[in-house]
């Protein structure tokens, strides 16, 4: 079997210059961007569309003709003026995103999506819906980029851990993966965090930030390991659900 080589990139920056054509894209912001996506495709929305700029989801909210979408994100973390919703995954009930598109602008998050457009395949990842997503990359076989979304330009602890429990996921059901120095040490810092996940975001800037704004309960439900058996991927300017 080929062997695939996972590169990490923990912010955006750092894949300026680097081609992900041939490549599938992992992308993650655990805090709280991708956690709310898969949540809003769990509880049944038709799809996202992530756009980098307010202005952006505005337009688009005039262009989509056949229904009213969702208009959807956050500034500061904070629920945009005139939006429909923040980006609090709980916010994201059944109830609220049924058969709804959902437009989303979030400060990192849509835009480390927008970052990975040339890969051949975009995965959405969370802590949430890690091992469905691990399944599905085994199935792939190009090699892996995982990006991270990072806090304001910098590297955040919250995604890099994700992305070192989804690289001790993929060692440990396939012999096909190869991982560099860089990939192994993300790893082991993430297994030192695997038990207590919300402890975790507590240690990381984002997560206190959160906190001290109100929002305790979303560092909770983000940190619900595995918690959603869903694969979801970017295409065509859409993030939709896919069949595991
Ligand atoms: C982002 O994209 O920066 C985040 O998802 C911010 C947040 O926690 O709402």
């Amino acid at each position: 079997m080929a062997k695939r080589i996972i590169q990490v990139y923990e912010k955006p920056a750092d894949v300026t210059g680097c081609s992900l054509e041939h490549t599938v894209a992992v992308v993650i912001d655990v805090l709280r961007a991708t956690s709310t996506i898969i949540t809003a495709l769990k509880n049944g929305c038709r799809g996202v569309i992530p756009t980098a700029e307010i202005e952006e989801a505005l337009a688009l909210r005039q262009r989509v003709t056949d229904h009213v979408p969702l208009l959807t994100g956050e500034r500061q973390g904070k629920k945009i003026p005139g939006f429909d919703l923040g980006n609090s995954p709980l916010e994201f009930t059944k109830q609220t995103v049924k058969d709804k598109l959902v437009i989303i602008t979030t400060t990192n998050g849509t835009r480390a999506l927008l970052a990975a457009a040339e890969a051949d395949k975009k995965y959405v990842l969370s802590l949430l819906n890690l091992q469905a997503v691990a399944a599905a990359l085994d199935r792939d076989e190009q090699d892996i980029t995982i990006l991270c979304a990072g806090t304001d330009g910098g590297n955040s602890l919250e995604d890099s851990v994700c992305a070192g429990l989804l690289i001790d996921e993929l060692v440990h059901s396939s012999d096909q993966y190869v991982v560099d120095v860089h990939g192994n040490a993300l790893r082991d810092r993430a297994l030192s965090y695997k038990q207590d996940l919300v402890k975790m975001f507590t240690d990381a800037a984002h997560g206190r930030y959160l906190k001290e704004i109100g929002f305790i309960a979303d560092l909770e439900y983000c940190a619900r390991l595995n918690s959603i058996p869903l694969c979801a991927v970017y295409e065509n300017d859409v993030i939709i659900k896919v069949k595991n």
